[in-house]
């Protein structure tokens, strides 16, 4: 039997480990030959893949980025071209259905976010064979424990606020951190926790300037003349709005963040006088080797995704249900999860004296 795979969205670490784990798993327990979709849903509407076997896998686990590419602007059931000169969109999803059928495909594997598995759930609808993994770095997809990619991008903060925390002690400065997350503040406080910040502005929890104030000016009481401020690129002020960077063309989610760091250091330095830096760790975050974590929970994810199809388990997504891989309807699957303002872990981040500006 021949299975198809492809990653959509945003590049994120692990990707090629979860292909790895998948091919691997399709010739050596059921002799399938896997074909990889190039950039998304592209390679499926247009029939471009790589044929993938033991030997073009090997060596993948600790790359990062996607061997097949990715993209975020590619929606088969409103897809873009430039036809003799003109810019159409139209419905391609039939495209998807001929690729299949054409390539005698048993299944198709989908690796991506929420777009990615929500429009996977459409093309299952039109008869296809799907089965979805969960990646982001956001770790915002309810169904699953964890997202591979997200632990990477947690360690790779938290380094950056350790080599930010010796420049600001050194100087006596604060040091403003802008990290990714959309509209979920799991990177901020992960990485704001392993990295001992001791603010953190995260999307779910409105912040208030004066209260960042306060407690720069405890530490500062207290001999502390330096501070770290996390800041998600999604978070806002009580009453304020999110700050937008640019629109780009992603018919999932056009808004793209950022520069809400630049805004948070310019409010404390107006009120405190302390000189305030701002760092945007941006695409860092993102490129790269994955952590352990991320190369274990990947690698388990494409060999579950496989067994799924063998067992017959369509429409469902692979998940982490600590210590095991299970398997949930992609229809659940495709819910974004925020950090709940009341959760125990905002408690104890609350109970060692970190404020979120509230
Ligand atoms: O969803 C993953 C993510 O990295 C977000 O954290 C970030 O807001 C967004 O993607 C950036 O996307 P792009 O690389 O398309 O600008």
């Amino acid at each position: 039997m021949n299975i198809g795979i492809l990653t959509g969205g945003g590049d994120c670490p692990g990707l090629n480990a979860v292909i790895r784990g998948a091919v691997r798993t399709a010739a050596r327990r059921y002799h399938w030959n896997v074909l990889g979709f190039l950039n998304g849903y592209k390679g499926v509407i247009e029939n471009k893949f790589l044929e993938l076997n033991e030997k073009s896998v090997s060596g993948l686990l600790p790359r990062g980025g996607t061997i097949i590419g990715t993209s975020n602007r590619d929606n088969p059931f409103a897809y873009a071209e430039i036809i003799k000169g003109n810019h159409i969109v139209s419905d391609a999803s039939d495209r998807v259905v001929e690729t299949y059928k054409k390539n005698n495909l048993g299944a198709l594997i989908c690796v991506g976010g929420d777009g990615t598995l929500s429009t996977a759930l459409k093309l299952a609808e039109k008869g296809i064979n799907i089965v979805g993994v969960p990646k982001t770095i956001d770790n915002d997809l309810s169904a699953t424990d964890y997202t591979f990619g997200f632990d990477t991008a947690v360690n790779i903060v938290m380094m950056a606020i350790d080599r930010l925390k010796t420049t600001a002690e050194s100087h006596d400065r604060v040091m403003v951190v802008e990290v990714m997350g959309r509209d979920a503040g799991w990177i901020a406080l992960y990485a704001g926790l392993a990295g001992g910040a001791q603010i953190i502005l995260i999307p779910e929890i409105p912040y208030n300037v004066d209260k960042i104030v306060q407690k720069i000016y405890e530490r500062k009481s207290k001999g502390k003349n330096f501070s770290i401020v996390m800041v998600s690129e999604g978070a806002k002020s009580v009453g304020g709005e999110v700050t937008v960077k640019r629109i780009v063309d992603d018919p999932t989610t056009a808004i793209r963040l950022g520069g809400v760091g630049g805004v948070v250091a310019d409010e404390i330095e107006e009120a405190t006088h302390i000189e305030t830096r701002v760092t945007t760790l941006g695409h860092v975050q993102r490129g790269g080797t994955p952590s352990a974590f991320d190369r274990i929970l990947s690698t388990r994810l494409g060999i579950e995704a496989v067994h799924m199809i063998k067992r017959g388990d369509f429409s469902m997504m692979a998940c982490l249900r600590t210590p095991d891989i299970k398997c949930v309807p992609l229809s659940e699957a495709a819910v974004t999860r925020q950090v709940p303002p009341d959760s125990q872990i905002i408690e104890e981040a609350r109970s060692i004296g970190i404020s979120f500006g509230d």
